[in-house]
């Protein structure tokens, strides 16, 4: 078996294809990975990723920063089996950690101190997650969050769809506390990418 991590990343993109598992899609890999790179000249020390799926995006960080450590969290269990199974091949698992279970619970256990974070597991927990976990970003961290214009929704004029409007809502005020409180960026690639970084750091 071809062990290498391009050959993995290709395996569990056809994966995911194959069953409907939503992993970073193409023009958001390189926006992502260049808004962890903003962290420094040597890339992050410490990712914290919410939402692992299969493990796409960790492994994909894990090549590019290869002295980084990621934490990632994820609440489905062949997901995360998945996930494991990836970073054993792909000889990381001593520096990528897949936990288990619901982020709201594990959030609270870990220790940091992270560089970046990357919120794309519940899109309407984003808020709750970052104020979390922001005792334990060090003064230089990043924070990306994916799909954060939700299908072009939250920045939309119109009415927002019954079922969508609390999800709606949520990224709204995501969106505003970052705004306000660091320099934000949104990519409007893909369903929205916001890069978050301490003011006056650009
Ligand atoms: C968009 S996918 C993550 C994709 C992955 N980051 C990638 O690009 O390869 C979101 C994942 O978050 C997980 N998730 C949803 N709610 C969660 C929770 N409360 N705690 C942890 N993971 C959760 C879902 O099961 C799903 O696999």
């Amino acid at each position: 078996m071809d062990n290498t991590i391009p050959q993995i990343l290709s395996d569990l993109e056809i994966y995911a294809e194959e069953n409907n598992i939503p992993i970073i899609r193409g023009p958001e890999r390189e926006l992502l990975l260049r808004a962890a790179a903003l962290v420094g000249p040597e890339g992050p020390k410490k990712i914290l990723e919410i939402g692992t799926a299969i493990g796409y995006s960790a492994l994909m960080m894990a090549e590019r920063f290869p002295k980084a450590e990621i934490d990632t969290l994820e609440i489905d269990e062949n997901r995360h089996a998945m996930a494991e199974d990836g970073m054993r091949r792909a000889g990381v698992s001593d520096r990528v950690h897949c936990h288990l279970g619901d982020a709201a619970d594990i959030l609270r256990k870990l220790k940091g101190p992270y560089d970046f974070l990357y919120l794309d597991g519940p899109k309407g927990q984003y808020l709750r997650e970052l104020q979390e976990i922001e005792p334990k970003l060090t003064s230089e961290a990043v924070i990306a969050a994916d799909n954060v214009l939700f299908r072009g929704l939250v920045r939309s004029k119109e009415s927002v769809p019954h079922r969508y409007r609390t999800l709606v809502m949520r990224l709204r005020d995501y969106i505003s506390y970052v705004e306000e409180k660091y320099d934000t960026h949104i990519y409007e690639e893909g369903d929205g990418l916001s890069v978050s970084r301490p003011k006056g750091m650009t």
